[in-house]
Formats: structure tokens, C-alpha cells, sequence
């Protein structure tokens, strides 16, 4: 069982999501499902999504199992989002994979790096886990963006990797392990030194990212 902590700095905090979140996850959700579609992860051979209710009990149930750790983002103590850890895996691997979503209206104030900020820090120390990784759409330019404020490195291009907007979709992976950053994510990310260009992407991945798959 993974226990999801509440972790917050300066007025961004996240916290374990929880059954009772629905109904105004719901809300965000239906007012952000333009901003939101093309992004959100779908499964094959369903056109509709499961009720949100139904998603965070699945989530706590991963959770449950060691597989996922699910939270909330909020700012100024209203939910604005969710950041998610899934694919734990311990062991000779000890990895994971990061995914998230803020609602438009709270885009672009830094929120979703310092979430992710601090959730990796967890990771590394409070859960043990070596390594994180999060995979972006070529196309999402803003997402993109906050692989390059955190300085993390580029490993390479997934082909039809993941199930998005109704289609498999090529991904571009970055990474990042506990060794690349031993004073913690967050502090780099205020401190303002990542080296942005680890997120560079070869042009050779950018060409065939554009090129169908035979
Ligand atoms: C990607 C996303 C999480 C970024 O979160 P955020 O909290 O806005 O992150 P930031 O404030 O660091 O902004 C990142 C970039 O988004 C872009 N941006 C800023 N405001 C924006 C807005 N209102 N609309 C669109 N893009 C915007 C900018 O390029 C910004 O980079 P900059 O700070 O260098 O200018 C958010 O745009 C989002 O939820 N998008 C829809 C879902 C999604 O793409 N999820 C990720 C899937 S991998």
C-alpha cells in the first residue's frame, strides 16, 4: 500500500486524491474538456471515458497495490488538477512514470512544475523509487516545456506508445534518476539551474515522429 502524502510549496500543493474529489474533479473535467481532450489518455475500443467517480477508485485501488500514486493538485487550496505516478515498479527497476493535467484557467503561473517537482522528490526519498520518467506528445508544446524547466533528459522517441485522444500516439521520453539530481528537483527548479538543452530533442526523432510507422 502506497501511502500518498500531502506535499506543498509556496501556495501549489498536492495531496492523495480522494473519492469525495469527484464531483468537483467532474466539474474541471466538463469545463476543460477542449483543453483537456486532445491530451487525455483513452482506452482502445471505448469512445467514452469510465464515470471520474470510477477512475478514482481504480487509481486508489493501484495505489493500493503499489502500482500508482494518485494526487490532487491545488492552489491556493483550490483543485486545479491532478498529477499522477503510474507504472511503479520496485526492485532492480525502482521506476515510474509521470502524467498531468491543470485546468486552463491556472495555466501558466508554474504550477505543474513545481507539482512535479515535488512529487519526484517524493519519489526519490520518501518512496525509494530510482528513476522517473514522463512522455509527451510531440505536438504538446507546453508540456514540452516543463521537461525543459526541470532539466530533464531526453531518452528518446516511443513509437505509438500511448493510447491518447483515440489513437496510439508516438511519444518523445525524458527522464530523470535520484543521481542527476542529489539536492532535490525543486530546489534546481527554484534555484533556476536546470540545464534546459538535456531536454533537447535530435532532429532525426522530430523527423520521425512526423514519418508514418510501415
Ligand atoms: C502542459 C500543462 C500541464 C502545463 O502546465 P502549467 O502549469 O501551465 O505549466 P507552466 O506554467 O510551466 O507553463 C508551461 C508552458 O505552457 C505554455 N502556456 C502558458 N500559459 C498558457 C496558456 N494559457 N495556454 C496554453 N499554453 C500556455 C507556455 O509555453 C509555458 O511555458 P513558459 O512558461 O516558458 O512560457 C498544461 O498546459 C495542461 O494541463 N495542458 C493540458 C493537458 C496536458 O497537456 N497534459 C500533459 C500531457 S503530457
Amino acid at each position: 500500500m502506497i501511502f500518498v502524502p500531502s506535499l506543498q510549496h509556496g501556495d501549489v500543493s498536492v495531496r492523495s486524491i480522494r473519492v469525495r474529489d469527484a464531483r468537483p474533479l467532474r466539474k474541471l473535467l466538463t469545463d476543460n474538456r477542449a483543453w483537456l481532450e486532445k491530451w487525455e489518455a483513452t482506452i482502445p475500443g471505448y469512445s467514452v471515458l469510465p464515470p471520474v467517480g470510477d477512475i478514482i477508485r481504480s487509481l486508489l485501488r493501484l495505489a493500493r497495490q503499489n502500482h500508482a500514486a494518485p494526487f490532487i493538485i491545488e492552489h491556493d487550496g483550490e483543485i486545479v488538477g491532478q498529477i499522477t505516478v503510474s507504472g511503479l515498479s520496485f526492485g532492480s527497476l525502482s521506476s515510474g512514470s509521470i502524467g498531468y493535467w491543470i485546468s486552463q484557467h491556472r495555466a501558466g503561473r508554474g504550477i505543474t512544475p513545481t507539482a512535479v517537482a515535488l512529487v519526484v522528490d517524493w519519489c526519490f526519498t520518501g518512496l525509494g523509487i530510482h528513476r522517473i520518467e514522463i512522455c509527451i506528445r510531440p505536438e504538446n508544446v507546453s508540456s514540452l516545456r516543463i521537461v525543459r524547466k526541470l532539466g530533464m533528459r531526453y531518452e528518446g522517441l516511443r513509437r505509438r506508445y500511448i493510447h491518447i485522444d483515440g489513437d496510439w500516439r508516438d511519444h518523445f521520453c525524458f527522464a530523470v534518476t535520484i543521481d542527476e539530481v542529489p539536492g532535490g528537483l525543486l530546489a534546481r527548479l527554484t534555484r533556476g539551474t536546470a540545464n534546459e538543452s538535456l531536454a533537447d530533442i535530435p532532429e532525426v526523432d522530430r523527423i520521425a515522429a512526423r514519418t508514418p510507422i510501415r
